[in-house]
């Protein structure tokens, strides 16, 4: 049975900086709550689609596995707020990338879906059917957030992590996982009449943004991501001192810190980059490796565990043993096209959305 190896890496994070003090401007909050409470200092925000930040990513880890697109089989790409609901985000990447000999389809588990396309390409890897997929995790989270609703418009942001698996016979790749779900939580964080849900006699059918019961996610959060961690740990027959990284999805440094704590771990060995990208959901995990690899804090052969919760409610936890090579083969010049528009330029639309939401 083929492993699935991480060979290559790579991020799309977008111009476009909307700092904790622009934020201040917009609605009723302050850098000091949204830094003490969240971790959070500034976000990006795209002029682009997802399948575009997804394109580029992808492309940079192919050029840091040494691969071009034409020698994928797979694409998957984790994300809630995709181009469109037909067709797939990861559709309209194959296109970009001209990965004509690949198969391609989105996962939707919210921020836990990166993971959650990790196991499923390292499984169809290990089953033999595949031999070379690109995992995406993208996000576009700015278009739903409503402005005018501080609970939830400090939180999120833009971006797109990838990597390459490709089957080895070394003993690396995934080593356990899981992949959890309690649907009778979907509730509490829901992004509601954006579907069939929706009621189409209403004369006025509009999206209400994402809706959030933040202490409630919390509390979950921090039981769900910690525990998934340890029971992956057990099942991949690792102990905690064996951990070289941690790498959590980044939605609050409070949970990140509570995780770390459930695993007796020290602060060195858990990834943070909340500060400048906030929550990018399925982004998250593969931009923090890709970071982590960049600021040199893999070594060949680490343990590195992955966790994530989110909407539906969902969590995801996998451990992973890393290969030899820790640096990129290749470097690729991908870059989303220009941006000439200021970051407030770029909320104009959503703005006004919803503030005529907010006064109607
Ligand atoms: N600025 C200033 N004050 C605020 C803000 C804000 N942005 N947001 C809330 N407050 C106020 C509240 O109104 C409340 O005031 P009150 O005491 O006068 O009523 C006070 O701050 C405390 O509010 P809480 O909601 O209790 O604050 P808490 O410490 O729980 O932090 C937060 C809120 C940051 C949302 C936290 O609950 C959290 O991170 N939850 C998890 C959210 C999350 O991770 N969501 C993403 C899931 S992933 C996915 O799938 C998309």
């Amino acid at each position: 049975m083929a492993n699935a190896m991480i060979t290559g890496w790579g991020k799309c994070m977008p111009e476009a900086v909307l700092s904790n003090h622009d934020l201040e401007q917009i609605v009723d909050t302050s850098d000091e709550w949204i830094t003490t409470r969240t971790g959070i200092k500034e976000r990006r925000i795209s002029h682009a689609e997802v399948s575009d930040m997804s394109a580029v990513a992808g492309a940079h880890a192919l050029a840091a596995a040494g691969k071009t697109a034409a020698d994928l089989d797979l694409i998957i790409v984790g994300t809630c707020t995709g181009d469109s609901l037909i067709p797939s985000t990861a559709s309209l990447v194959q296109a970009k990338l001209e990965a004509w000999q690949a198969g391609a389809f989105d996962v939707n588990a919210a921020c836990s879906g990166f993971i959650y396309s990790l196991v499923i390409g390292s499984n169809m890897i290990a089953a033999g059917t595949h031999r070379t997929v690109l995992v995406i995790g993208a996000e576009k989270l700015h278009y739903h957030l409503d402005f005018t609703n501080r609970a939830t418009a400090v939180l999120f942001g833009d971006g797109a992590g990838a990597v390459v698996l490709e089957a080895t016979d070394e003993d690396v790749g995934l080593l356990a996982s899981e992949l959890g779900m309690d649907g009778s939580a979907a509730s509490i964080l829901c992004i509601p009449e954006h579907g069939t849900s929706g009621d189409r006699r209403n004369p006025d059918p509009r999206e209400s943004g994402i809706n959030m019961d933040g202490p409630e996610v919390f509390r979950r959060a921090v039981t769900t991501m910690g525990d998934a961690s340890v029971r992956v740990l057990e099942k991949a027959g690792i102990s905690l001192d064996d951990i070289g990284l941690l790498i959590p999805h980044q939605a609050n440094v409070r949970i990140i810190d509570a995780t770390a704590r459930r695993l007796k771990l020290d602060p060195a060995k858990v990834m943070i980059n909340i500060e400048s990208y906030g929550n990018t959901s399925a982004a998250t995990i593969p931009v923090a490796l890709t970071e982590a690899l960049e600021s040199h804090r893999i070594e060949p052969g680490a343990i590195i565990v992955l966790a994530a919760f989110g909407a539906g409610l969902s969590w995801g936890a996998a451990v992973i043993r890393w290969g030899q090579r820790v640096e990129p083969l290749g470097t690729s010049a991908a870059a989303l096209p220009p941006n000439n528009r200021s970051t407030m330029d770029l909320l104009a639309p959503n703005l006004e959305f919803f503030g005529h939401l907010a006064s109607s």
